[in-house]
């Protein structure tokens, strides 16, 4: 019999939205709802470890599907899953699964399709955590047949953590929707694997939002802004004549080590209340300038996401055979750079790390 889901409603900010926790869908409901169904997650990349570990953990039926011959394949072996009864080609595991969860990557994702398409059965699940090859469609090819549900938990943070925080006694918040609902049965899926993977809250929002504002989110603070105004002060500081050191410190420990904590733990006001009067005072005069200075370049940045010319480039750049080489490169010249080499100075110097050395020695 289906049951309805209670949502808590919370208010966020003075909007009140719909959520659910393993209050409102207990994880014991989620092993009910998934008592009759094989969950194959195709890929074990990064976000693949971290749902199948913690599915597993839970109670789940967890096969996994991993291209041969690489690390990824290797690494679900070492992690307990066995060739030929829980880990197999992609789509072995996609013919053999129940829901399928679309975890290659999103390049991966559009290379692989063809193949996979095929091996869905009526009934079926398909499931990604991103809305990326559902959104864009027209680039990405994936069109799902009509007779299978398509569902979405997409949790908002790295799958390392997915993992980490579940052994922790934590959890990542993810969002969740459905695209398409054959079954009439795609919304309790949904929920059930959002409990499963260990989320921390789950709240709704639709393929096309979530990647929207994920592609915003990671380009912009999380990623690829804070990378830039990080090297941006760095840089004017070592200009101006300040040492590695200092400007390491100014910029990148002290906010890692000691002020973002303080924004995790009680939120922005709470931080500034905690720090000297004077840092109070210029923050919150400069805090407006700097909002001002970045918000014609957010505004950019989203028209390029929601435009699907932040896809074209991910889908061409990540397609490319020397993808991984060009990106150890990329990645290369930042790990380089003075500023990156002062910061493995500074980690070393930590009170824990010289320990460790100590011990080492
Ligand atoms: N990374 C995250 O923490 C995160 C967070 C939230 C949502 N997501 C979403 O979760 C999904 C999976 O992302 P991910 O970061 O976990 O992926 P990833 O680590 O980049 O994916 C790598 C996996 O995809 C396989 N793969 C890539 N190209 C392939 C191809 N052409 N043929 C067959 N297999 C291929 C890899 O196999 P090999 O190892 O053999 O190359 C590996 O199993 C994506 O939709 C992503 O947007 C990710």
């Amino acid at each position: 019999m289906r049951r309805k889901v209670f949502m808590a409603k919370i208010d966020f900010g003075g909007i009140k939205e719909d959520v659910v926790t393993s209050e409102e869908f207990s994880l014991e409901r989620a092993q009910k709802v998934l008592e009759n169904e094989i969950v194959a997650v195709l890929g074990y990349g990064v976000q693949g470890p971290g749902q199948a570990l913690n599915m597993v953990d839970n109670g789940v039926k967890v096969i996994v599907g991993q291209r041969k011959g690489g690390q990824s394949w290797q690494r679900a072996i070492s992690d307990g899953f066995v060739p030929g009864e829980t880990l197999f080609p992609l789509e072995e595991a996609a013919e053999k699964g129940t829901i399928i969860q679309f975890l290659v990557s999103d390049a991966g994702q559009m290379a692989t399709w063809p193949n996979i398409r095929p091996c869905l059965k009526e009934g079926d699940a398909l499931y990604f955590s991103h809305g990326f090859s559902i959104t864009y469609t027209e680039q990405t090819g994936v069109n799902p047949p009509e007779q299978v549900d398509v569902i979405m938990v997409a949790p908002k943070g790295s799958g390392r953590t997915v993992r980490s925080n579940f052994l922790d006694g934590s959890g990542i918040n993810s969002s969740y929707a459905v695209y398409q609902d054959y079954t009439g049965r795609a919304k309790e899926r949904t929920l059930a694997i959002g409990i499963s993977i260990g989320s921390g809250y789950l709240f709704p929002t639709t393929f096309e939002k979530e990647v929207y504002s994920d592609l915003t989110g990671e380009r912009g603070v999380l990623m690829g802004c804070l990378a830039g105004v990080m090297e941006a002060q760095y840089n004017i500081l070592r200009k101006h004549g300040h040492s590695p050191s200092e400007a390491f410190n100014e910029t990148v420990e002290e906010l890692t080590q000691s002020l973002i904590r303080l924004v995790a733990e009680n939120g922005m006001d709470w931080m500034y209340a905690n720090c000297s009067t004077t840092a109070q005072r210029g923050a919150l005069d400069w805090k407006p300038r700097f909002k001002e200075a970045v918000a014609p370049v957010f505004e950019e940045l989203y028209k390029s996401v929601v435009s699907g010319e932040e896809t074209r480039i991910v889908l061409e750049a990540n397609s490319a055979p020397d993808y991984r080489e060009r990106l150890g490169k990329e990645l290369d010249e930042i790990r380089l750079s003075e500023m990156w080499r002062a910061g493995t100075a500074v980690r070393s110097l930590r009170p824990e790390m010289r320990k460790k050395t100590q011990t080492s020695r």
